[in-house]
């Protein structure tokens, strides 16, 4: 058996966004987006729940120091899109609809530019308590 271990952090933030595409007027958005697209924005509490898999360091008995692992996740995401108008205020999204599953996709690909790529990254984002988006999938 290997010794290879699953090691998760939570973290958490709060952004507004608003969901629409551009090329279509507002009764299709409205028709597909619902509530969501609002053009008066409105926000959610997205929890966050970045997952590695690797093997255990036998000089730390880590697979990833969870201190490191924070820090990155703070200083690359939640400086990022905390208390932020995605649609606004993040370059991400300027063209990008900020629904949960191109949020999550983003995120693993900023993260994936600072995580040790032996390690297998798994990115979970809760829009809702009822509603979340997992990637890669
Ligand atoms: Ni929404």
């Amino acid at each position: 058996m290997s010794n290879k271990v699953a090691v998760y952090r939570k973290e958490h933030f709060n952004s507004a966004h608003r969901l629409f595409n551009a090329d279509w007027d507002d009764e299709m958005n409205k028709k597909v987006f619902g509530k969501c697209s609002n053009p008066h924005y409105h926000g959610h509490n997205y929890e966050l729940i970045v997952k590695l898999v690797g093997e255990i360091n036998p000089k730390t008995g880590f697979v990833m120091d969870m201190k490191l692992l924070s820090d990155v996740i703070q200083e690359q995401i939640i400086e990022r899109f905390d208390h932020k108008n995605l649609n606004e205020d993040c370059n991400e999204f300027a063209q990008l609809n900020p629904t949960a599953e191109n949020i999550v996709v983003t995120i693993y690909n900023i993260l994936s530019q600072h995580i040790d790529p032996v390690l297998k990254m798994t990115v979970r984002l809760y829009e809702t308590e009822r509603n979340f988006v997992q990637y890669p999938a």
